[in-house]
């Protein structure tokens, strides 16, 4: 496969090139966990982030999968963490100050701020992407637009 290739500075302009790349990778002829594993590489590489990946569903709770970055939780249980709530409340949980989120689950002190995407396959929740931050604030609307359009394109 070719090298990953950004045109741009901003955070949109980055989306806007990363994500056709993400959709050219993502192959339904495998399992959805080698499409998470690319997608959390092609993400990671293009923006820098702390931690990026993904935990899935499994039973009645989210057990670590595809990431990059620094070692992470491997059991998550519904409603807890930033994930867990994510799960819960079938939303994007976007927290500018994780310090300031009840229940936050700290994998790593250097994290500071994170979003977390639910991935729908149908109506079912079956995992979630989550991305860490070193700096605060990093996340707002722009990033889950995107990150939104980016799961979409996993299939089970
Ligand atoms: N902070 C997350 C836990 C996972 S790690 O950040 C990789 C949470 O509160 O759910």
């Amino acid at each position: 496969m070719e090298e990953l290739i950004i045109n741009g500075n901003s955070k949109q302009e980055k989306y806007a090139s990363v994500l056709p790349q993400i959709q050219a990778v993502m192959d339904n002829s495998v399992d959805i966990v080698a499409n998470m594993a690319n997608m959390a590489a092609m993400l990671h590489e293009t923006f820098g982030f702390w931690w990026t990946g993904f935990y899935r569903v499994v039973g009645n709770e989210l057990v670590l999968g595809p990431f990059q970055g620094p070692l992470a939780c491997t059991r998550i249980g519904f409603g807890r963490g930033v994930c867990g709530t994510a799960w819960k409340e079938r939303r994007t949980v976007v927290v500018e100050d994780v310090e300031q989120f009840p229940g936050h689950i700290a994998c790593s002190s250097a994290s500071k701020s994170e979003i977390v995407v639910p991935v729908f396959q149908n109506d079912d929740i079956v995992a979630v992407l989550d991305i860490d931050s070193d700096r605060r604030a990093a996340f707002d609307h722009t990033d889950a637009e995107f990150l939104e359009r980016a799961v979409a394109l996993l299939q089970a």
